[in-house]
């Protein structure tokens, strides 16, 4: 059977047109490799949608699955399962902040982020009108409502996670988008001026002011280390100050940790590299390992608010019991098995490999991340920093795309083209010798696209 062929006959290919879809037929998975049915082996340098941060088919989460399979698989969350709650437990704890924390489990993390923003939005509506926390807002105005998003951000594909996104996929929702978001500027040490590298920051305690303060602003939306549009660490102090930004008006942080979470940069979640605690943190693709499953964990104070009114939101799959199970033995195998401190070590070693290796090429702005989260940021030359693309040219193709597809033609490497620059993210079971292959292929590449 051609199973490309019937794929791209009945399967919708997200966010791309449907004529030249042509997807590789796998025939098994291992590792970091994708087998495919014409003999290839071929390394997944973006695990899977930064999924599969345990590699294929890890034997310890598969027994754990078919274990979980055996006796059951799914109920509502009307009544309770080990693994539901052993999981609910262990993230309460396992999250920065108090442990009496609360979790709501969706299959996405837009769902998560869903949820995030209308637990943020009661929150903030039961301090003003049932407790009267906000003594000075007038009568006219409205409870706090307005999500504070960043440029440069991307929280997922459903309205309101994809109209608190400040990344072009956003337009495909406009002019329909959810009302309520306001943009602040993202924080890129690359890009700040040099005088005063928290300048975003305090443009975003000007824009919070400026949009109504505690009267009208909920929360703070951002990705504590941001992924897509760029694999962003923030410059030093950034987070903390965010945090006492929102501490001073009464917002709640909300970190949406679904890429960065799950060990990929080294901590379980990145926002741990800070020392800040978030009110909210969503943390998704790899935490079910193999399965679709998503969390948003709530603090205390937050959670508490739905102990007498309706929390409004779910999912049909919420709490998945298989998914769970999977989940629980993904952070045993993480934390437990040296997967976490593999993922530091590899981390250190990949990126000075990178930057040495960037260092050789003019149009190499900026080598940047942390943990096993890597990225090459592409320019058009190094003075300006002139990005290879405008944010409004997303579409275009650049080097990137010929990068990608040698990388996959050549050297059996499989990386995102539609990026600004090389995205290195593999499985944080990568060994040395992997990293060695890797950056090896990747210079090869370099040499042939990049001056
Ligand atoms: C930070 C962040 N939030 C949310 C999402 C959306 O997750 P999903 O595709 O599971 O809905 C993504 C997806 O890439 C993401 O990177």
């Amino acid at each position: 059977m051609d199973t490309s062929a019937l794929q791209a006959q009945h399967f919708m290919h997200c966010w791309g047109t449907q004529a030249n879809y042509k997807p590789i037929s796998v025939s098994y998975t291992e590792g970091c490799y994708i087998h495919t049915t014409d003999g290839r082996k071929i390394f997944d340098l973006r695990s899977a949608h930064e999924c599969i941060n345990l590699g294929f088919n890890h034997p310890k989460v598969i027994a754990a699955m078919k274990k979980q399979m055996d006796t059951l698989i799914y109920v509502t969350d009307d009544f309770a399962t080990e693994p539901t709650a052993l999981l609910a437990q262990k993230l309460a704890h396992l999250a920065p902040g108090g442990p009496n924390k609360k979790i709501w489990f969706g299959q996405s993390g837009a769902a998560a982020v869903e949820a995030a923003i209308k637990a943020a939005r009661m929150y903030q509506y039961i301090r003003t009108f049932k407790e009267g926390k906000h003594t000075d807002a007038p009568g006219q105005y409205p409870y706090p409502y307005k999500i504070i998003s960043r440029y440069k951000s991307w929280h997922g594909s459903t309205s309101g996670a994809a109209s608190a996104s400040g990344d072009p996929r956003r337009w495909f929702q406009e002019p329909f988008t959810v009302p309520g978001v306001v943009f602040a500027p993202e924080a890129n040490a690359y890009r700040a001026p040099d005088s005063d590298p928290l300048w975003s920051a305090n443009y975003l305690e000007y824009i919070i002011e400026q949009e109504g303060g505690s009267n009208k602003v909920a929360a703070v939306l951002l990705e504590p280390v941001v992924g897509s549009n760029g694999i962003i660490p923030p410059p030093p102090g950034y987070l903390q100050r965010v945090r006492e930004i929102c501490n001073q008006w009464g917002l709640l942080l909300i970190a949406d940790e679904t890429m960065s979470g799950m060990g990929r940069t080294g901590k379980l979640f990145s926002i741990e590299h800070y020392g800040v605690v978030p009110d909210i943190l969503i943390t998704g693709k790899a935490l079910g390992v193999y399965c679709p499953l998503t969390a948003c964990i709530m603090s205390e104070e937050v959670s508490r608010v739905f102990d007498d009114n309706i929390f409004g939101h779910g999912q049909s799959f919420s709490g998945h019991a298989l998914g769970c199970a999977a989940a629980l033995e993904g952070l045993r195998v993480l934390l437990e098995d040296g997967v976490l401190e593999n993922c530091v070590a590899m981390g250190e070693y990949l990126g000075n490999a990178l930057k040495a290796l960037g260092s050789q090429y003019e149009q190499v702005g900026d080598v940047r991340g942390l943990g096993l989260f890597w990225t090459m940021e592409l320019v058009q030359d190094q003075a300006g920093k002139t990005p290879l693309r405008k944010t409004t040219e997303k579409y275009q193709k650049t080097i990137v795309s010929d990068i990608a597809q040698y990388l996959l033609d050549e050297e059996n490497i499989y990386v995102p083209s539609d990026k600004f620059g090389i995205w290195v993210v593999p499985p944080l079971i990568i060994t040395k010798a992997e990293v060695d292959m890797l950056v090896g292929a990747i210079g090869r590449a370099m040499a042939k696209f990049v001056k």
